[in-house]
């Protein structure tokens, strides 16, 4: 089985890769990651030297290359990580969501095309389905609910599905999706929450909390989020949706509050600053779809999986501090400085 992993280079994608590798001696993985400020091949550290491992650097958007590695390589899956993930960025720059998001996807989905494949797989996001309010505790997102959109990147995350679908239906591409709630673990780009206020709260740095940080989020543990995605590509229904996450909500004053107190800080750290314009309020996702036809349930909780992050950021030190010191520091004044 040869599988290209686009993105691997990234959060979730890098974790998969490590997880296939590990599971699947006789698979043969192939990353395909443009290594944007995403990307980081420190990631993949480990693998590089593995015989069943290969890594390309390369654009899933550029055509030529695309269609050059699948005349190649030949591959029989492919799972689309490859994409601009943050939020915030999206509303600072929407362009390159569009193109990396919805072209890079179209490209990908026409080389399949071309060439022929068993199934592949996009990687989407519960933000597809806008926010859920406050005080609806009763209420989850559905493979039924419908799409509705808050940010350019749940925008173009949700052009990309649609797409998707598109190829299924007309063109019987063997096509299957998912759509996971918020993921944190080990190689976690520190620009989203948990990694951000992880470092920061280690170098006695504010703890910048949008608005009143009563937001919701459904937290996956990233392994988890990699055993679903294995599970979809090998039993998963051809043309089908499924929702993954585990009933791990928190406000993101709760997880600030258990990073503080497990690195032994302080809360006068925390410091309220603007919100997130558009700022989604709640994500919880109904997993009974996954769990029903698969048998997937997460087997980390959030009060196990944060400690064993936070143990990982302590383990891995250099790891983030590459990225901190680097061009991420003109970002992060750029974001901050005047929020
Ligand atoms: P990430 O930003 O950490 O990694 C993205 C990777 O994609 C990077 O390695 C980057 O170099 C690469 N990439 C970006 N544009 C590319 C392009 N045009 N061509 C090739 N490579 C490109 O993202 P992540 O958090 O690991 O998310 C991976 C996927 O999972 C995304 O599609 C995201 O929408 C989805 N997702 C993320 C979460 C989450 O909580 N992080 C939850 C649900 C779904
Ligand atoms: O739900 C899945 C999505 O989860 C993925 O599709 C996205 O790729 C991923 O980035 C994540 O999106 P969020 O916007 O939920 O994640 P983020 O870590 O950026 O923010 C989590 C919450 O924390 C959100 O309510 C905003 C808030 N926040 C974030 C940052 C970076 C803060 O309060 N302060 C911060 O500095």
């Amino acid at each position: 089985m040869t599988i290209i992993v686009t993105g691997g280079a990234g959060f979730i994608g890098g974790n998969f890769v490590h997880y296939m590798l590990e599971k699947y001696s006789n698979y043969r993985i192939i990353c395909l990651d443009a290594l944007t400020y995403a990307g980081n091949l420190e990631t993949l550290q480990d693998v590089m030297e593995n015989p069943n491992f290969r890594f390309i650097k390369g654009d899933i958007a550029d055509r030529a290359l695309v269609y050059s590695l699948f005349e190649e390589e030949k591959p029989d899956i492919i799972v689309n990580f490859a994409a601009e993930s943050h939020v915030d960025r999206s509303i600072e720059n929407p362009e390159i969501f569009l193109r990396s998001n919805v072209i890079g996807t179209s490209v990908l989905l026409d080389a399949c095309r071309k060439y022929g494949i068993k199934r592949y797989h996009q990687v989407s996001t519960d933000e597809v389905y806008g926010d859920l309010p406050l005080d609806r505790t009763d209420l989850f997102f559905t493979e039924e609910t419908p799409i509705h959109t808050s940010s350019p990147y749940s925008a173009s995350k949700a052009a990309a599905d649609l797409l998707v679908q598109a190829y299924g239906r007309t063109y019987h591409l063997p096509i299957t999706i998912s759509r996971c709630s918020n993921n944190y673990g080990p190689y976690h780009f520190p620009e989203k929450l948990i990694p951000l206020m992880i470092a920061n709260c280690l170098n006695d740095k504010p703890l910048p909390v949008y608005g009143k940080g009563e937001n919701v989020r459904d937290w996956l543990y990233v392994e988890d989020h990699c055993r679903a995605i294995d599970m979809i590509i090998h039993k998963g229904e051809v043309g089908e949706v499924y929702n993954i996450g585990g009933h791990n909500e928190r406000t993101n004053l709760q997880v600030v509050k258990t990073i503080i107190q497990a690195l032994g800080k302080s809360e006068s750290l925390i410091t309220y600053v603007t919100d997130r314009p558009g700022h989604d309020m709640r994500y919880a996702i109904d997993p009974t779809k996954i769990k029903n036809d698969l048998g997937w349930e997460p087997q980390v909780l959030f009060d196990e999986g944060i400690q064993k992050t936070i143990q990982w950021y302590l383990d891995h030190k250099t790891w983030w501090e590459n990225i901190i010191n680097g061009e991420y520091q003109t970002y992060y004044e750029k974001m901050y400085a005047n929020r």
